[in-house]
């Protein structure tokens, strides 16, 4: 990992300080078409031919094969790249991938056995690599100021340049005197001692992620424990996992993602039609357009994940009869007890993990997994087709794991999510990654109670938490187990306890609509 001679003042102002709000025109609020809650962003409309709904096979994700494993951990690579892949039958769309795919490589870990990912950053911008959900020294935690840069930048950054950039554009000084900048290559070492869970990880670069995981930065990683494994659920071929993301292309069936600067070098700045969260008319399961999967008739466990920068989902089963989701798992793990939902509302980020049991379908019938959040193309995500019978062993048991429920003995916090005028804020402020907003005291179970009267999808990194109650009522049906990420809807209220006892330093917390996160909607924590 060689240091880079870029001062970090002239960094920050090259690739990006907290001052996109600053340059947004004045009212955002007026700009998005605001749906229904005041708030949800219109959706970016496709020009390419795309696939009737159910055409294309859905990706069976294979795990990425480990380099090496020694003393220090399992081993991967992954060189961050363009490439064009296909994504709708017929195009080659250029992306940014973990190794040039979309999604990137699935990691599949254990609990533990500390993991190292040695990244290369073969792309034109800076990255920064966070595994979300994963309990990781604020060093390898992906901090969005901690920039990988490629190596034409960083052979540019010279003491001189950076002299004769200081004061020359309009921008906010933001500076980061604790960034950890690298170029080109840097090892992240993930110690995973947590539960098992379904993880993943994406681009933090500090205002511009949301555009860099619209283009392909982001992958699955499930993390497995003997807990978990010695359960009788699903497993093996009739484990899936589904990661459900929005995208929109254009005739040429390239992304659609309206930024100003589509190099993302410049001043960070974002197009007011995507300012309240970016949303695209089709829905991508493992990166295909609706696809479909052929399943016996047997119980399944699907790990879905919210990968979409701004949408989000209500799924529901439609097959012969209805459907029903078995949560066995959250953001954090396995839930004490499974919990049955006939509908599944998940926020930018969140993870369910469920069984479906297709043995009440007849052979031959097909299940539609449907969003019930939206219509047309959106209100799709993919199909289930019942094709055969097989034996089934499995089953869900009626106690899963333990969680304990935290007493909170540290302070309480209030955190407020809310728009400012053309600002995305949290406590009225900026992102600042140099102030922490937020002290927690290691160890100490604090409760922290959000509010916003706008959509928020609120997560938070360095620790799990469980939330305890929404407004005056108790937790929602949708706040089960240990969360990383909780959805906070408009005018309402969520109280959660949150302990961070695995390490001290910095970290953020932020809204996960990932355009809200780029306009400054970040709080720095500082773990004391
Ligand atoms: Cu999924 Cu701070 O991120
Ligand atoms: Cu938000």
């Amino acid at each position: 990992m060689s240091a880079l001679r870029l001062s970090r003042r002239s960094a920050l102002r090259l690739f990006g300080g907290a001052g996109m709000a600053a340059v947004l025109a004045p009212t955002l609020a007026g700009c998005a078409k605001p749906g229904s809650d005041g708030i949800n962003p219109g959706t970016l409309k496709s020009k390419a031919k795309l696939p009737a709904p159910f055409t294309v096979p859905l990706p069976i994700l294979k795990p990425l094969a480990p380099d090496s494993t020694d003393a220090q951990g399992v081993h991967y690579s992954m060189t961050l790249k363009q490439a064009e892949v296909e994504i709708l039958p017929g195009y080659q769309t250029k992306i940014f991938g973990y190794n040039g795919t979309f999604p990137g490589p699935y990691l599949d870990v254990h609990a533990g056995t500390p993991v190292v990912v040695h990244q290369t950053n073969q792309l034109p911008v800076p990255i920064v690599t966070h595994l979300h959900g994963g309990l990781t020294p604020p060093s390898e935690d992906g901090f969005p100021t901690d920039l990988v840069f490629p190596q034409a930048l960083a052979d540019m950054a010279d003491p001189g340049m950076a002299a004769s950039m200081s004061g020359m554009d309009g921008m906010p000084s933001m500076t980061d005197p604790l960034a950890r900048m690298t170029a080109v290559r840097r090892d992240y070492v993930f110690p995973l001692n947590q539960r098992a869970a379904t993880l993943w990880y994406h681009d933090h670069r500090m205002d511009f992620t949301g555009a860099q995981v619209w283009r392909g930065l982001f992958g699955l990683c499930v993390v497995r424990d003997a807990e978990d494994d010695k359960l009788p659920l699903p497993k093996g071929e009739r484990e899936i996992p589904l990661m459900i993301a929005d995208r929109a292309f254009d005739g040429d069936g390239q992304l659609i993602y309206p930024e100003k600067d589509p190099t993302l070098l410049g001043k960070p700045s974002m197009d007011k039609s995507i300012a309240a969260g970016a949303q695209g008319d089709v829905v991508l399961v493992n990166g295909a357009p609706w696809p479909y999967l052929e399943v016996a008739a047997v119980k399944y466990r699907l790990r879905i994940l919210n990968a979409s920068n701004a949408r989000r989902y209500e799924l529901k089963l439609d097959g012969p009869g209805g459907g029903e989701f078995i949560q066995v798992g959250s953001d954090g793990g396995l839930l004490a007890a499974p919990v049955t939902h006939s509908t599944l509302a998940m926020a930018s980020a969140e993870r369910f993990d469920v069984v479906v049991d297709f043995s009440k379908y007849p052979v031959g019938s097909t299940v539609t997994l449907k969003n019930a959040a939206d219509s047309g193309g959106p209100g799709l995500v993919m199909q289930f087709k019942v094709t055969s019978q097989a034996a089934d062993d499995s089953s869900v048991p009626a106690t899963l794991s333990t969680i304990d429920k935290p007493a909170v003995d540290g302070a309480k916090r209030k955190l407020v999510f809310s728009l400012q005028g053309d600002k995305w804020q949290i406590n009225g402020k900026d992102f600042d990654p140099a102030h922490p907003l937020l002290k927690p005291v290691f160890g100490k179970t604090e409760e922290w109670t959000v509010t916003s009267v706008e959509r928020h999808s609120v997560h938070v990194h360095g620790a799990h938490f469980q939330v305890t109650a929404r407004g005056t009522g108790g937790a929602g049906e949708y706040d089960h187990g240990w969360k990383d990420t909780v959805e906070l809807s408009p005018g309402s209220e969520v109280k959660f306890a949150i302990r961070f006892d695995s390490y001290r330093g910095r970290y953020v917390a932020h809204c996960h609509n990932l355009e809200h996160e780029d306009m400054a909607m970040m709080a720095a924590i500082q773990v004391v």
